[in-house]
């Protein structure tokens, strides 16, 4: 069986700098340019930032206060003068979170968004997607930043989060750990050998090493167990993330972001129907349970079933976003690094509502619209099939043991930032309503 994608080669993108320090890579046999991130580039942002003397970052969501901090820190310790100040709408209950971190009126370092946006030199746009849909910013906290496209870094970002980096991988937990414990596997033990298994051991094997070293760890009967699920969920993955691609390129997604924002309020004589809750059943209150006791630093079982349906699901985002002509360093970035060294480490911490709700309205809309699509589909098809012994498909398992992308994500292991993410388990929610408090 073949995907029947159409190939285009992955987008050529170079970009010019005067300032910073340009890389070029060599990713799976394409030439790429880069910045590599770090600390040492703090003294270059004045020179950057030549003839800017205000950055106005407008809203508060979880985009907000990480870019206006982040900014203002990394400026001050530059010794640069240029301001950063937050624009909010009138009446919005982020001013009082704004001020506690330090943006305030009186400093001009806080107002609102018209007066902000008009006496700015350089403005970053913060506000929900179905307000406005813009976006873009220079990360010098990254690994590495990367020349793209506005259209293809919206296309990959939007997708990938539908995808493995949240929808997808939220639908994959639900469906085998409603298979393990059907099957009469103790419910402990199946929340470890999904969510954990992912969230830990596949995630920091994956991050460092990369992910045939997950593979090459597993034993003989665990590589048939792996090939088998693998096999089995691959094209059902790729079904959803094709057609998940398509809605996003062509605008359907973002429509369905702006017209769910609007069902949020009463209308037309219809009730409001804002986001519900992701994390209020059995499963996750096993998860709970199963934190509450678990070591520090434990990094959970690999279970071979599991590592198999999560690395289809994996490959075939790559390759989706390989045939649709993205770069390897926007596929890599959208599909593993974000997944394994950002997002998952947040479920690990505290659950699927943690990685989920603490994204933009946007993610969280797309997450819970897609993640059923994924549960469903390899309830339906994939689990089915392991279960009625159809064969593997070994062209699948050596097409995923000889893929170029193994060895591109070793040269984007190799800019990995020395330190890890911390995600502790008292961390809260970015967004105020949802925090444990509640305030
Ligand atoms: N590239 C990435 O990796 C990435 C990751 C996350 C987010 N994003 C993007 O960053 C942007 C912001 O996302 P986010 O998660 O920070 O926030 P969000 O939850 O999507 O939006 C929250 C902010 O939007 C403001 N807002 C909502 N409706 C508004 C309106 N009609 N007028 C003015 N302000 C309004 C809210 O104001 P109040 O504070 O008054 O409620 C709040 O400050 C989005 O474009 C998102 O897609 C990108």
């Amino acid at each position: 069986m073949s995907a029947g994608l159409l190939s285009k080669p992955p987008a050529s993108l170079d970009f010019e700098t005067s300032v910073f320090n340009k890389e070029k890579i060599n990713l799976a046999g394409y030439d790429e340019y880069i910045v590599r991130g770090g600390r040492n580039l703090f003294p270059l942002l004045p020179i950057a930032f030549k003839g800017i003397k205000q950055i106005g970052v407008i809203g508060w969501g979880s985009q907000g206060p990480a870019q206006a901090q982040n900014l203002r820190d990394s400026l001050a310790e530059a010794k640069s003068d240029i301001v950063v100040k937050v624009g909010l709408r009138k009446g919005s209950r982020s001013f009082a979170e704004a001020r506690a971190a330090g943006f305030t009126e009186d400093t001009g370092t806080l107002g609102d968004i018209w007066e902000t946006v008009s006496g700015s030199d350089l403005v970053l746009l913060l506000i929900s997607d179905a307000a406005q849909v813009c976006l873009m910013s220079v990360a010098l906290g990254s690994p590495f930043t990367f020349a793209t496209t506005l259209e293809l870094e919206y296309r990959s970002d939007i997708f990938g989060e539908r995808g493995v980096l949240l929808g997808a991988v939220h639908g994959v937990v639900e469906s085998l750990f409603r298979r393990y414990t059907e099957n009469g596997m103790n419910e402990d033990l199946a929340y470890k050998n999904t969510v954990e298994c992912i969230t830990g051991i596949i995630s920091r094997t994956i991050s460092t090493k990369g992910m045939l070293a997950v593979y090459n760890s597993l034993s003989e009967e665990g590589k048939k167990e792996f090939e088998a699920a693998y096999s089995a969920s691959y094209y059902p993955c790729m079904e959803i993330l094709y057609e998940c691609y398509e809605d996003v390129a062509c605008g359907s997604e973002i429509r369905s972001v702006v017209l769910a924002g609007r069902r949020f309020y009463e209308k037309e004589g219809l009730p409001a129907f804002p986001m519900g809750n992701i994390d209020q059943t059995h499963m996750w209150r096993v998860g709970e349970r199963v934190r509450s006791t678990r070591p520090a630093g434990d990094l959970g079982p690999l279970y071979p079933f599991t590592a198999g349906v999560y690395f289809a699901l994996m490959m075939a985002q790559i390759e989706i976003l390989r045939k649709k002509g993205h770069s390897y360093s926007e596929i890599i970035n959208e599909s593993v690094i974000e997944s394994v060294d950002s997002l998952n480490p947040f479920m690990h911490a505290r659950g699927v509502s943690f990685m989920v709700d603490n994204c933009s309205t946007t993610a969280r809309l797309g997450s819970r619209k897609w993640a059923p699509r994924f549960d469903y589909i390899l309830t339906q098809q994939a689990l089915v099939a392991v279960d009625k012994g159809a064969p593997v498909n070994q062209e699948l398992i050596s097409n995923f043991l000889s893929d170029p992308v193994h060895g591109a994500i070793e040269v984007c292991a190799q800019l990995r930032p020395t330190v890890d993410i911390s995600v502790t388990a008292d961390a809260d929610f970015v967004r105020p309503e949802l925090r444990r408090s509640g305030n």
